[in-house]
């Protein structure tokens, strides 16, 4: 299909956008299932982040990591949309565009961004590195992409937007911009040599400049009063959310559904779906609080099993068991229709599987995420359920799955009010089994 870009924006039309996000800390395998779900929609659109996500997507023996673009984008004749809440750094952004044009991918047909989205300077970067360096141990665990301080010139109205690369006067724009940046980085004993790193900048404009530059919430507001079908895909995950999460250890943009009516400029009449992902025990990446992590060698076998080591900055992953106040918290937070259960495979082999239920916090059972999860101790009370030592790696429908992982998949449905519709057994595509009763 061929995406024409007219506006029609004020016809009516009940078709609604949707969401498609992480319910933990990230990386719970988003970019796969929406690489699933894409053939069911027409446009793919990022709300949020920038290149600290890292979104994997396997088929055909490959495996791809996307960091600003959409995961629809390996299907041929859907549109994948950068929203304005994006932020992106054009040197990142000409790598993922290079390594798609090498496989063929028609970037030029299906890739549309928003004018609106902030671009991350080189020097963006270097107040994020040195920002953490000045940290010490108490560093927020950052990818280093130059996310924070690209948020705070876009919220302190200093930021520039992909929109500016169309001025004629873009240089002088970002020349004004660096020269703050420079004053702020002589604050920290920080080294730094911007010069290496310019070039490769001023390379990945000129990519962004050959691609097409959308006014993005005309264009999706139009896409859905044409009756296109818009998936909303999320980066990071809710527990890494700037309001939400466990502050100052989060991400800096709104990682939650709400973020997708500001990121994309959808009205919130306008989201129809949740799917909330989460990973059938939890990870972490980055500094701060994680109730249920196992510093053990039970951790050490979820991380060796579930390969947990960081798509975009190759860290290993904290591991821990799922964390039912943590989940029913965010499903609350982001309005959450349908749950989505990845990574099952990698419980095979434990005799018993423990799902935190409540917390010990300040000598009370409590099942709520309290305010101050930072300085206070968080202890994780916790059920214990039978495990199976099935291989769930060829299993390819729901009535294959070992009755005790049904049981687990009971048990967290009962916990949340929710059904689990899609449970996910390994990373490929075809990994992938969808529960034909429910929505699907
Ligand atoms: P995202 O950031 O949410 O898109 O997730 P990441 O791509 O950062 O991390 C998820 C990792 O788990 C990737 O390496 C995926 O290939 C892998 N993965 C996704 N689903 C499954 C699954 O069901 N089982 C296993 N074993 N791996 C999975
Ligand atoms: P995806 O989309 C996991 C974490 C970092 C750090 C904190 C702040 O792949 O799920 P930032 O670079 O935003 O300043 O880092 O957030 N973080 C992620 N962890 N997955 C991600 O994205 C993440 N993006 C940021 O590790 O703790
Ligand atoms: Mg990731």
């Amino acid at each position: 299909m061929c995406f024409s870009l007219k506006l029609t924006p004020f016809i009516f039309s009940t078709m609604k956008a949707d969401v498609l996000l992480g319910l933990q800390w990230g990386d719970e395998g988003k970019g796969k299932v929406v690489d699933v779900l894409t053939p069911r929609y027409d446009v793919i659109a990022r709300f949020q982040g920038g290149p600290n996500a890292g979104h994997t997507l396997e088929f055909e023996g490959i495996k791809h990591v996307l960091h600003t673009i959409p995961s629809g984008i390996f299907h041929s004749t859907k549109a994948n949309v950068i929203g304005n809440g994006v932020v992106i750094d054009p040197v990142v952004f000409k790598k993922e565009i290079d390594a798609l044009l090498n496989l063929g991918v028609d970037v030029k047909k299906n890739l549309f961004i928003s004018r609106k989205a902030h671009l991350i300077l080189p020097t963006h970067r270097l107040l994020d590195a040195a920002s953490e360096a000045s940290k010490g141990t108490a560093k927020i665990g950052s990818t280093l992409k130059g996310i924070g301080p690209t948020y705070m010139d876009k919220t302190g109205r200093n930021g520039l937007r992909i929109g500016d690369l169309e001025h004629a006067d873009f240089k002088s724009l970002y020349a004004t911009l660096v020269a703050k940046h420079k004053e702020l980085l002589g604050h920290y004993n920080y080294e730094y040599n911007l010069s290496e790193l310019e070039p490769a900048f001023f390379e990945g404009v000129e990519a962004i400049k050959q691609l097409t530059l959308i006014d993005s919430e005309y264009v999706l507001n139009s896409y859905l009063a044409n009756n296109k079908a818009i998936l909303a895909e999320g980066a990071q995950g809710s527990l890494l959310d700037i309001d939400f999460g466990s502050y100052p250890f989060v991400t800096s943009s709104h990682t939650v559904t709400a973020g997708t009516c500001i990121g994309l400029g959808l009205a919130p009449g306008k989201i129809g779906e949740v799917y909330g992902i989460f990973k059938a025990y939890c990870t972490r990446v980055g500094s701060g609080p994680f109730p249920t992590e196992l510093e053990d060698s039970t951790g050490e076998t979820l991380r060796k099993n579930g390969n947990e080591f960081g798509s975009t900055t190759g860290r290993p992953r904290r591991c821990g068991w799922l964390d039912l106040p943590a989940l029913k918290y965010a499903i609350m937070l982001n309005g959450v229709t349908q749950l989505i259960m990845m990574k099952s495979d990698v419980l095979s082999g434990f005799d018993t599987i423990k799902v935190c239920t409540h917390y010990m916090y300040k000598g009370k059972k409590i099942e709520h995420v309290p305010y101050d999860v930072v300085n206070e101790k968080i202890d994780p009370i916790y059920d214990e359920l039978p495990g199976w030592k099935e291989d769930l790696m060829k299993v390819s429908d729901f009535d294959q799955l070992p009755a005790a992982l049904m049981q687990y998949v009971d048990y967290i449905e009962q916990a949340t009010g929710l059904p689990i519709t899609i449970i996910s057994v390994g990373p490929d595509r075809k990994q992938t089994l969808m529960r034909k009763e429910v929505a699907f």
